[in-house]
């Protein structure tokens, strides 16, 4: 692709926990797409091998999203590529426990990076977005953001969090130009979602009406939909992919097709 082409072509976007995952597969899409990347991760060494595989379209650099200096090292550098009209909050990490066994440290670590992290990172984008004329901030939250499973209190906790914040931030930011959305993604082969790094995998998702576990390339494409202009007229909305997890309950005893 030529350089100022592609669905993205003259934005800049700042991706958090893009070492991996739907984070790095965003980074990827993104650039490919004709955007700039600044990809920030705790995971030093891994954020900075993909952005040097992704090329002079990225920069990389060690940032822990609950720190407010990192989200300006982060700002900085995405204003060096130019104007910054993307911000996808990504990154975060889940807990699994059950309500009694949750400990404070768990709960305040769950909830410092994925609910303060998020919060961090929309204030850090405000000033820069209305600078660049406007924006689109892409939260991602989960399906465990619009409905509850047992044993991710702390993790339920924050991703329902983040929906909330999103629609505070678009009624705040709407007149400055600055959409800002959550997207809930569900059943994803990552880390995250696949820790055992099962081949099978997809044995766990027949019962949905996707049968299979997502790919984060799947995700990204939706991410790429929300931080492009192709989304202009959505904002405060929740943009799911789950293969219809959050759908309902399949009941084997009704008829079916
Ligand atoms: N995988 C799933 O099934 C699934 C389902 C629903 C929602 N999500 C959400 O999707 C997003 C991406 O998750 P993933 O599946 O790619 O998981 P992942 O664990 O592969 O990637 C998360 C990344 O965030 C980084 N990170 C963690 N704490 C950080 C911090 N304090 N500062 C900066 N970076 C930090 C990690 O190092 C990692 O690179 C997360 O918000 C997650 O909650 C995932």
């Amino acid at each position: 692709m030529e350089a100022g082409e592609g669905r993205l072509a003259g934005k800049v976007a700042i991706i958090t926990g893009a070492a991996r995952g739907q984070g790095e597969a965003e980074a990827r899409l993104f650039a490919a797409e004709g955007a700039k990347v600044v990809l920030g991760d705790v995971l030093e060494e891994e954020v900075r091998a993909v952005a040097g595989e992704i090329g002079d379209a990225a920069t990389a650099l060690r940032m822990d999203i609950r720190e407010p200096g990192d989200w300006q090292a982060a700002v900085s550098a995405a204003e060096a590529f130019g104007p910054l009209n993307v911000l996808v909050n990504n990154a975060a990490v889940v807990h699994f426990a059950s309500i009694v066994d949750t400990t404070m440290d768990d709960w305040e670590r769950v909830i410092g990076i994925n609910q303060t992290g998020t919060f961090l990172g929309i204030q850090s984008v405000v000033e820069p977005m209305k600078r660049a004329g406007g924006g689109s901030i892409v939260n991602v939250s989960s399906i465990d953001g619009l409905q509850a499973k047992n044993g991710i209190i702390a993790y339920a906790a924050s991703k329902w969090a983040i929906r909330g914040m999103t629609k505070v931030a678009a009624l705040e930011l709407g007149h400055h130009g600055i959409r800002v959305n959550s997207l809930h993604p569900g059943g994803i082969d990552t880390l995250m979602g696949n820790p055992a790094k099962m081949d099978n995998i997809d044995e766990f998702y027949r019962r949905y009406p996707i049968p299979r576990a997502g790919r984060s390339e799947e995700i990204a494409r939706l991410a790429l939909f929300l931080a492009s202009n192709e989304s202009s007229y959505s904002t405060g909305s929740e943009f799911v992919a789950d293969g219809g997890w959050s759908a309902g309950e399949f009941q084997k005893f009704l008829p079916t097709s």
